[in-house]
């Protein structure tokens, strides 16, 4: 097998390189083969999207990577591998050599991927490169430390259309005697040797996510982590590095990955003393030890990373193509997510039929296409101090069962959703009472309490047969479309009593697999039902979950005001074809900032368009506004979800202003959002230029709200909206103006 690979990358190098010019017939031949190794420089070369990535075997036996950045033509040759020079006797030849995966032994002074210890003392481990395959697209490449006994396997996947490489190890204990791993990452990606780095990364908290934060990176280490046993909202699994002064959103050498775990995890991004950065991304090391007995095995999450010569705006387009792609279940085709509707900010707890039916009634009038009944109705569920693990309808609430109002829901033409928030317990609700020991706990130890519940243990097996029980049951019994899929507190104590005291750390990964397991059987069993991964907001976001889930909701924050940055900072890593957004009530609740029906619309019509008012109070007036606003986002709502976003004017730092655009796949239809949040000394608006349009083609533009400068043409070519671009008329606090181009034809000679 890894013979005939052999020889056949090296044919296909060898009739790559004999086309020379070629440029059509290089790509095809490139495109053919994506992963090639040239077997006599000991070079792996990939080539995707408009990135190559290249790593080679040297002398040592190390893997070492070689470069990482816009493609190379097939020709060009990539040099050997060669480890930095030794500078003095504290860096001796290996301790700082930039490799694709290095375990912690030898001389080696740079963040290592895996540390283990043996039972019999030994902590040295130095893998070297042993074989490789290419199989169906994908590259394995094998290193072991034989002495020690361990084998790691490198997987590598390529995503041909935007370059997005995936890299996750298998590590194998095959030695006489147990081994713990200590520490162990997925990969470690590095970047070519500079001084002039910046770092972008996203933070928050509870009802303040997605901030952008952006800091030089200089000699020493920055960790971007959760230890809370979930993905987590203080950082995101997301990174970008940005090369020199002069990168904005369309312009500047861009590297950037995101971690696919939704546990405990690790971004560490090191720049060392000779000015090389390494990004080394996986398991948190923190509290982490995994033991393997002979013959076991760990798998580390996938850790996906790209590159753009094109600013942090392609940056994201390709996380958001690939996410499209790759990673949501319906793969490539992800379904348009319907208008929603969910009570909680108006009704809270007090769910009830007689009510949920009036809302139904209501919503679908409106034109809501999906009914959601959130937290409240089951067990003893009348505040958060009661009922989470009693997953059975509360008949105070729902006399006959949820029937009534599912077969109402559906006679209405929408599809029904169900709030559940499996993972959790209350103490007060007969599951504790019945299974105290199934919680996260330390034996002896006091439990933490966060909004009065507890956190199951999924890494149980008991525990996750039972939660998936439960929930196939629900979905069985009833006609469910739609889970929201909640999580609203971290671990604490994270004990597991059960397990023998050397494996009950293993909970941080086990935990996790079952979730995904648990997820991963209820779709297969009940096909067409849609999640929405929601942690108190958007705590659990990352492309894990999203592997298993159809949308995320990315904060409990729904002011319209402060959504902006929100989901500005989410759209950096995340596709607005998942990011769900809601207009609710004003006077916010998070805030007391009043803000008009067209203004939260418009903020909300940015995602996935959700209703969370208490819409039986809206007047007639209100009907209509809304109406109104359904029926044209169902209009673009393909291209605001499907669309390649462009962030004109950035809300980020409490900016006043912020614009973006998004234009179809297909090209057909740009939709232009913009706001004003604080009017300033009656100054005009930014023009707004748009992006990404067709220049030669024409382009007629209309109003959804707001008003164009007197004179602003009808119809108007592709160059005239980017060149010339468009002035709106926002002058007051909390104004907002959007705007539709649909493609007409094409231009004729405009551009002579
Ligand atoms: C979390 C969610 C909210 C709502 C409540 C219900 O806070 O983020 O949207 O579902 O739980 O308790």
């Amino acid at each position: 097998m890894k013979q005939a690979n052999a020889y056949l990358a090296t044919i296909m190098l060898a009739l790559v390189a004999g086309l020379g010019g070629n440029v059509p017939a290089l790509a095809a031949a490139t495109q053919a083969a994506p992963i090639r190794y040239d077997a006599a420089r000991r070079v792996f070369r990939i080539d995707a999207g408009k990135v190559t990535y290249a790593f080679g075997v040297n002398a040592d036996g190390e893997l070492q990577t070689l470069y990482w950045g816009s493609r190379l033509m097939a020709g060009d040759p990539l040099p050997v591998a060669v480890p930095p020079a030794p500078r003095s006797s504290f860096d001796p030849v290996g301790a700082d050599t930039p490799q694709e995966y290095a375990g912690w032994g030898g001389p080696i002074t740079v963040m290592p991927d895996l540390k283990v210890h043996f039972a019999d003392g030994n902590r040295d481990l130095v893998l070297r490169y042993d074989s490789y395959r290419i199989d169906d697209g994908k590259l394995q490449v094998m290193l072991h430390d034989r002495r020690a006994g361990i084998d790691v396997m490198l997987n590598y996947s390529v995503d041909a259309a935007t370059g997005i490489i995936g890299r996750s190890a298998r590590i194998e204990n095959h030695a006489s005697q147990a081994v713990t791993l200590d520490r162990a990452a997925s990969a470690s990606w590095n970047l070519p040797p500079a001084t002039d780095y910046s770092l972008r990364y996203l933070t928050g908290t509870w009802a303040s996510e997605w901030h952008v934060r952006t800091r030089p990176l200089t000699p020493g280490a920055t960790e971007l982590e959760s230890r809370r046993g979930s993905t987590g909202d203080e950082n995101n699994p997301w990174f970008a590095i940005e090369r020199g002064a002069q990168w904005n959103e369309s312009h500047g050498r861009v590297w950037f990955g995101a971690l696919a775990w939704s546990g405990s995890w690790s971004i560490h991004v090191d720049q060392d003393v000779l000015n090389q950065v390494r990004v080394t991304g996986g398991y948190d090391p923190f509290d982490f030890s995994y033991r393997l007995e002979p013959g076991q095995g760990l798998d580390t999450p996938v850790f996906y990373a790209g590159y753009t010569d094109d600013g942090i705006g392609e940056a994201s387009r390709l996380m958001h193509q690939f996410e499209r792609d790759r990673i949501l279940p319906a793969h490539g085709h992800p379904k348009l997510r319907p208008v929603l509707y969910n009570s909680w900010e108006a009704t809270g707890f007090k769910v009830n039929e007689a009510e949920q039916e009036r809302l139904a009634g209501k919503a679908a009038a409106l034109g809501v296409e999906r009914f959601v009944v959130d937290d409240g109705w089951f067990g003893a569920r009348n505040s958060d101090h009661a009922g989470l693990g009693d997953w059975t309808v509360n008949r105070e609430k729902f006399p006959h069962g949820l029937k009534p109002l599912i077969d109402k829901v559906h006679a209405l033409g929408m599809s029904f959703g169900l709030w559940v928030e499996p993972e959790m317990v209350n103490p007060d609700s007969d599951l504790y009472r019945r299974h105290p020991d199934w919680v996260l706990n330390f034996k002896g130890r006091p439990r933490s309490l966060g909004r009065n519940q507890l956190v199951l243990n999924l890494a149980r097996d008991d525990v996750s047969q039972y939660v998936f029980q439960v929930l196939d049951e629900l979905l069985s019994r009833n006609d469910i479309q739609f889970l929201k899929w909640d999580y609203n507190r971290n671990w604490s104590e994270p004990g597991w009593p059960q397990q023998a005291p050397d494996r009950q750390q293993q909970v941080y990964v086990t935990y996790v697999r079952h979730l995904y397991d648990i997820i991963r059987r209820l779709r297969e069993r009940h096909p067409g039902l849609e999640i929405e991964s929601c942690s108190g907001g958007g705590a659990r976001v990352d492309l894990g979950i999203m592997g298993l889930t159809d949308e995320v909701w990315p904060s409990d924050n729904t002011d319209p005001s402060d959504r902006l940055s929100i989901q500005d900072g989410f759209t950096y890593a995340y596709a607005p074809a998942v990011m769900m957004a809601w207009v609710t009530g004003s006077p916010n609740w998070v805030n007391g900032r009043s803000s008009s029906l067209d203004f939260r619309f418009l903020s909300a019509m940015q995602g996935g368009l959700g209703i969370g008012a208490d819409i039986l109070k809206w007047t007639p007036a209100e009907d209509a506004v809304a109406r109104r606003y359904i029926a044209a986002y169902k209009d673009i709502r393909a291209t605001v979800q499907l669309g390649r976003l462009y962030r004109l004017l950035s809300p980020q730092g409490h900016a006043p202003r912020s614009a973006t655009e998004s234009v179809a796949i297909d090209g057909r239809q740009a939709v232009l959002f913009a706001f004003l949040r604080q009017g300033q000394d009656a100054q005009a608006y930014p023009t707004l230029y748009l992006q990404g349009l067709d220049e030669t083609a024409r382009y007629r533009y209309r109003l959804i709200h707001g008003k164009a400068a007197a004179g602003t043409p009808a119809v108007a070519s592709g160059a005239y909206w980017m060149h010339h671009g468009i002035d709106l008329e926002l002058r007051n606090d909390m104004d907002a103006a959007a705007a539709v181009f649909e493609r007409i034809g094409t231009a004729g000679n405009v551009r002579r």
